[in-house]
């Protein structure tokens, strides 16, 4: 009998005795998921009194889980229904998850955010552990010294070259990894912990209500609105968005989302016709929804979002555009909650003219007129009690590229081309020498070898090209009969942003790798 069979036939039986009058864990009070885990689990993972073996003690985030479910089921042919598996993350996840504190660090990788900054772990782990996945895959993880040394026994299991992978050879990894370091890990990555038990032992917040939310959409135009959220059943919610393209159209939107661990906000959404998947955390008080969505397809595309609770009392969450140039009208648009109800006026420092003011529930938007003398400068908007600050600036004195350091990745058949999306963040300074952030700044975006070698290769002309906003579009994967060797359309480029600011030019500049696909995109990359 294959091992896919003796897994259905394990599950059958349990299913029968559940059926045969026997009292049901359900009806004992079990809750359902250490149910399904008896049903699906215990046939490999001995269980004494609840307690499974492995599966017991570790924790990890619902990312962590579904990669585990999935291995079961590649290497282990343990296959479940869907609905099954979605139970079984939530249970998990819900039961041993990590508190915020401990997810906080690599909340990056979860929100897949492209082109991110590995964590450091220190050189031992870093050496050891960083070169074929994210070192986040290991800091969302808590074990203890035996788990994390079974840990390396399942990568030397199961990928026998793990030794030799990755430049593996300039250690004796397999000694070191079954050695000394799963005490190294077990210190910085425990399984028992204050911040979980203290998390554990509260109940999570209610998020039903209203929110006002700010999105920033890198290269794109930034969005504010209201969010209504509604309580469907423990853990799950759908809502509403009533959002507006900075200066432009309404969005509507619809969520619904699953939270995990009291606080991992993972929805599917639709918002202005276009499927997004959100990851966001809720903050410890419940009273701040923040995090990353994106395009389920193509997770490099996608934005920030702030969602905040309308308590009703007003404060300014955000003032859209962050800078205004002396001299100039612009439209301003503060977002926060509770100024409606505010009836003192919009104030700005620094001599600022303010008129046409518009009040929504979520936004004040007013034409502002910046004195053609006034200095770069840092000047309060107030609304009532709620302030914020704003930047006036004579000039941009420098404009950088953000990510400084872009990977992009040649695509086409089963695996999409990966796009890279960059920003020109302007800076001004102020008379004391401090440099003040003026925002995104439109740019003309262009591109350059990166060194000698690339220029050789013409790395420019086959790697692909740049669009208005700041997007690089690699270009086909697979030989190139045009080029060197027949070689594929990689590049190592410099990335270039160039302003016109009154009468100067000023350029910016960043550094795009253009590589080969991945073939495996793991939810923990
Ligand atoms: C067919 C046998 C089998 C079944 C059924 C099975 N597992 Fe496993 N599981 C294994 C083996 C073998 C390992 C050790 C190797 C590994 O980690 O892949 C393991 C390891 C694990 C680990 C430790 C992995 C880690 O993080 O290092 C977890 C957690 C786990 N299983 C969860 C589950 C859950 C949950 C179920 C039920 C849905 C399940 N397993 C069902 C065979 C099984
Ligand atoms: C040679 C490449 C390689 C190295 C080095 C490596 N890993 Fe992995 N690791 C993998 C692969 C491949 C997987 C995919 C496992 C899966 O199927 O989910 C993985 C999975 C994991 C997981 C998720 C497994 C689970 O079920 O929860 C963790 C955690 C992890 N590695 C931690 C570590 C730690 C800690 C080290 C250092 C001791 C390390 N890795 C070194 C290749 C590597």
């Amino acid at each position: 009998m294959g091992k896919a069979l003796v897994i259905a036939f394990l599950g059958m039986t349990a299913a029968l005795a559940l059926g045969s009058g026997v009292v049901s864990a359900a009806e004992m009070g079990v809750p359902r998921g250490a149910e399904l885990l008896g049903t699906y689990c215990s046939g490999c993972h001995r269980s004494h009194d609840g307690v499974f073996d492995r599966i017991s003690s570790i924790r990890k985030t619902p990312e962590g889980w579904t990669m585990t479910l999935f291995r079961m089921r590649q290497v282990h042919a343990v296959v479940l229904d869907d609905g099954v598996r979605d139970e079984i993350v939530r249970y998990l996840s819900d039961t041993q998850g990590l508190a915020p504190s401990e997810a906080a660090a690599g909340r990056f990788a979860l929100e897949r955010r492209p082109n991110a900054k590995d964590l450091d772990a220190g050189e031992e782990i870093n050496g050891m552990c960083g070169r074929c996945h994210s070192l986040a895959r290991s800091a969302l993880q808590r074990r203890d010294e035996v788990e994390w040394r079974k840990l390396a026994h399942t990568h030397a299991g199961q990928w026998p070259s793990v030794e030799y992978s990755a430049s593996g050879r300039d250690r004796p990894w397999w000694k070191i990894a079954s050695g000394p370091l799963p005490a190294v890990l077990a210190a910085r990555y425990p399984f028992d912990t204050q911040a979980w038990s203290a998390w554990r032992s509260r109940s999570p917040a209610d998020l039903s209500g209203n929110w006002i939310v700010v999105g920033h959409v890198p290269g794109g135009r930034d969005f504010y609105g209201r969010a209504l959220l509604e309580a469907e059943a423990a853990g799950e919610y759908q809502g509403h968005y009533d959002l507006t393209e900075v200066g432009g159209r309404a969005i509507a939107g619809v969520t619904k989302a699953l939270v995990y661990t009291g606080y991992e906000w993972r929805g599917s959404a639709e918002i202005g016709g276009r499927n997004v998947r959100e990851v966001y955390a809720v903050s410890e008080d419940g009273n701040r929804i923040t995090g990353r969505w994106f395009d389920p397809e193509h997770s490099e595309d996608g934005g920030e979002w702030t969602a905040v609770r309308d308590t009703g009392v007003s404060t300014v969450l955000a003032i859209l555009p962050q800078a205004i140039r002396a001299g100039e009208t612009a439209a301003l648009t503060v977002v926060g909650t509770g100024l409606d109800k505010v009836t003192a006026a919009l104030s700005i420092g620094g001599g600022v003219k303010v008129s046409d003011i518009h009040r929504t529930p979520v936004a004040l938007t007013a034409s502002v007129s910046v004195p053609k003398e006034a200095p770069t400068q840092r000047v309060r908007v107030a609304v009532g009690a709620a302030e914020h600050s704003l930047v006036l600036y004579t000039a941009v004195d420098a404009v950088s590229v953000l990510p400084s350091y872009g990977i992009a990745r040649v695509g086409g058949g089963r695996v999409a081309p990966v796009t890279a999306q960059f920003e020109a963040i302007g800076t001004a300074r102020l008379p004391d020498g401090e440099e003040v952030s003026l925002g995104p700044v439109r740019a003309e975006w262009a591109s350059a070898p990166f060194d000698t070698e690339a220029a050789r290769t013409e790395d420019e002309k086959f790697a692909g090209h740049f669009d208005q906003r700041g997007r690089f579009y690699p270009s086909g994967a697979g030989p190139n009969p045009l080029r060197e060797f027949s070689g594929n359309n990689v590049g190592n480029l410099k990335v270039i942003a160039r302003i016109r600011d009154g009468a100067r030019d000023l350029e910016g500049a960043g550094h795009l790798i253009v590589t080969v696909q991945r073939w495996n995109t793991p939810p923990i990359y």
